[in-house]
């Protein structure tokens, strides 16, 4: 490891002289594997399943990974059409990079990824292996000033998913059917119901996002003069401090959604029907 003037990793001129890689004696470590671990899985399962191109819609069930379904999709899935239908690969990759750059962005991924995957630091006070840091303000880790716009789009595909959960309240074909084989009604099954968890987490984790902190109450010189704006920040604050759990736990609802409609879409389960 390089203990030469310049250096600014923790073995830098200004950095205490310690041999030891860490003082701790608890198990700092279970966090960084658990992440590595959880992500790992998450990674190779939305990969396998972006490229796919295939089982991602069940009627009225539509995958999060492949919403809005812009390309050449099967038929019912795409209810905002299909601009890329000459799209020749997986349509789910037309769109990946909004949730995907909006959550690799997220400043609380970067400290779990930064940590679990990159080791810089594993934890606080452990040393890093690392003979250097430039933190984040160099190529490429500077693009992820982007978060901030990417928020805006993480907005605009919340609405889309919420779309998509109204539309899973849709009867099925000839259920229901009145007059000419039209269909009334309302369709509640399991899958309903999980898009709808899936929805509120994602919300969740949305709206309680440092850059939507910042946007509703940030670049203000006066509380008082700005009441709405310091009411809706105040909400924001509330959730901000939980955006880890929020990170998590919607991460998990989206697998678990696409999951089922791929169990459906395959024909493995049923739909349980509520009503
Ligand atoms: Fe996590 Fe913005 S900080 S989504």
């Amino acid at each position: 490891m390089s203990t030469g003037q310049g250096s600014t990793g923790v073995r830098g001129p200004t950095r205490a002289r310690i041999a030891a890689r860490t003082l701790r004696t608890d198990r700092w470590w279970q966090a960084p594997l658990a992440t590595f671990v959880v992500f790992s899985a998450f990674v190779v399962y939305a990969t396998v399943r972006a490229f796919t191109g295939a089982d991602y819609y069940a009627k009225p069930y539509l995958s999060p990974f492949y919403s809005p379904c812009l390309g050449d999709c099967v038929e019912g899935a795409s209810d905002f059409g299909q601009p890329f239908g000459w799209f020749p690969l997986s349509a789910a990759l037309i769109i990946l990079v909004f949730p995907l750059g909006f959550r690799m962005t997220c400043y609380y991924y970067r400290k779990s990824y930064y940590r679990a995957f990159w080791l810089s630091p594993p934890a606080c006070g452990v040393a890093e292996p690392h003979a250097a840091y430039s933190g984040e303000s160099r190529f490429p880790l500077v693009l992820q000033n982007a978060h901030r716009y990417f928020w805006y789009a993480a907005v605009v595909v919340g609405l889309v998913l919420t779309f998509d959960v109204v539309l899973a309240f849709r009867p099925m074909p000839g259920e229901y059917a009145v007059g000419d084989g039209e269909t009334s009604g309302v369709h509640m099954g399991l899958g309903t119901l999980l898009m709808i968890v899936n929805i509120v987490l994602i919300w969740l984790y949305t709206l309680s996002c440092h850059s939507c902190r910042h946007a509703v109450g940030g670049r203000l010189r006066h509380f008082s003069r700005h009441p709405v704006r310091y009411r809706l920040w105040t909400w924001v604050s509330r959730l901000n401090a939980h955006h880890g759990r929020f990170a998590w736990y919607s991460l998990f609802s989206v697998a678990l959604v696409d999951l089922y409609v791929l169990l459906l879409a395959t024909g493995t389960i049923q739909d349980l029907r509520f009503f």
